[in-house]
């Protein structure tokens, strides 16, 4: 909790938020914060940010909108996209502007609001600042938030846009980011074939491989990549070697301790049949891949997560076929064709 009052506080210093009471801010919303039963309980919830409809539409258009970049091109969309859980189909590294490459593999989104911290080292710890990463960095947006603020405020669709959110005409980042806040805080993937099975849903059942592997799962790889969110959200090294030319020392970046690198942000594995590339630099393209990196390639290396040694896990073809065949009932089509976090047509 001191954390978050860290962050926002500076915020509505800089923005005093000066609501004109004539203008009536749009209440009934179709919008709703979703905490599916049995999840814990998220870090983010929008008990400040209170949700309506035009603010979750106004977050919607900014997501999209190349706007946001320096030269009008690149939007948040170009490397989140929906069809892949909103990670970047296909891609290693993301292609930012200029077509510059980034070193990271873009994570997919959903269940932010459950998150600590963004990033695949942690780098951010709010989601109400989150954009400005993207936003700001040299080679994904290179913008800087007084251009984007020019921009937008002389947009006459953002202008009403933004009106019909926070009832003001006084623009301010802080309405901006908290509007791509109720965006993307409110992707919640909870719908895949799991989950109905999970939830006793009648013609929702596992097949006898994937029960094997999720057997498999809950023995070999729930205490990291933990149910229900399919991650802790802990720091580890999962013993993958080091990229000699990428030099990316993982959580160390941000904590500037030895016993943090090479440590990265243990990922869901909500979705995980459609969002390859994989791990935080995109070095397999197959599940299969993945699977035969914790049997074969786990290397004995400083900060090797306890739970893992140095000759793997063990598991057989068979096995890991189980497993894949169970990876694969986390996908949620649902939460990848619902309308309402696509791109907007006008
Ligand atoms: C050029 C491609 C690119 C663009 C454009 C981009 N992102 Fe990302 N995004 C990434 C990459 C790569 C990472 C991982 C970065 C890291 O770990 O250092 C990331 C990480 C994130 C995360 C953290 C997810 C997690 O699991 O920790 C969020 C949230 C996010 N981006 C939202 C946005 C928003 C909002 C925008 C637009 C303002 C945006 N991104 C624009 C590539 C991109
Ligand atoms: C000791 C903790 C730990 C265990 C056990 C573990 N993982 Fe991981 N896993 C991680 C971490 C940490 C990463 C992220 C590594 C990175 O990006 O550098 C990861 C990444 C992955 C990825 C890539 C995810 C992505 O979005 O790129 C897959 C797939 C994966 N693990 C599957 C599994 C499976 C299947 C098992 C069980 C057989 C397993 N893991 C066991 C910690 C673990």
């Amino acid at each position: 909790m001191k954390k978050l009052v860290f962050l926002i506080l500076p915020l509505l210093l800089l923005n005093a938020c000066k609501v004109d009471p004539e203008i009536s801010v749009e209440k009934n919303t179709g919008i709703t914060e979703v905490i599916p039963t049995g999840w814990p309980a998220p870090k983010y919830t929008f008990s400040v940010n209170t949700l309506s409809e035009a603010r979750f539409k106004l977050g919607r258009e900014l997501f999209y909108d190349p706007i946001l970049s320096l030269d009008n091109t690149i939007s948040c969309g170009s490397c989140h996209q929906q069809a892949t859980a909103f990670a970047h189909a296909d891609h290693k590294f993301s292609h930012g502007i200029h077509d510059l490459l980034g070193k990271r593999n873009a994570p997919a989104l959903f269940n932010l609001n459950w998150l600590p911290a963004f990033m695949h080292d942690g780098g951010i710890n709010h989601i109400e600042v989150q954009p400005l990463g993207p936003i700001t960095n040299p080679i994904e947006m290179a913008e800087s938030m007084p251009n984007v603020m020019t921009k937008v405020k002389a947009s006459a669709k953002y202008k009403s846009l933004y009106r019909e959110a926070w009832g003001t005409d006084s623009m301010t980042s802080q309405g901006l980011f908290r509007a791509m806040a109720q965006f993307m805080g409110t992707m919640v993937s909870y719908n895949s074939k799991y989950d109905r099975y999970k939830r006793g849903e009648t013609g929702a059942t596992l097949s006898e491989q994937e029960l094997r592997g999720y057997n498999l799962f809950l023995s070999k790889c729930n205490a990291c990549h933990t149910e229900p969110l399919f991650s802790d959200y802990a720091y580890r090294s999962n013993g993958l070697s080091p990229d000699p030319y990428l030099q990316d020392s993982g959580r160390a970046h941000i904590t500037s301790q030895a016993s943090d690198r090479y440590k990265f942000k243990t990922p869901s594995l909500r979705n995980i049949a459609i969002t390859q590339p994989y791990m935080h630099d995109g070095r397999y393209s197959t599940l299969q891949a993945c699977l035969n990196h914790y049997t074969d390639n786990v290397k004995n290396q400083i900060n090797l997560d306890p739970l893992l040694t140095p000759s793997g896990l063990a598991l057989t073809a068979d096995e890991k076929s189980d497993l894949i065949a169970f990876l694969y009932t986390l996908t949620d089509y649902q939460f990848i064709t619902d309308e309402k976090f696509a791109e907007p047509h006008h």
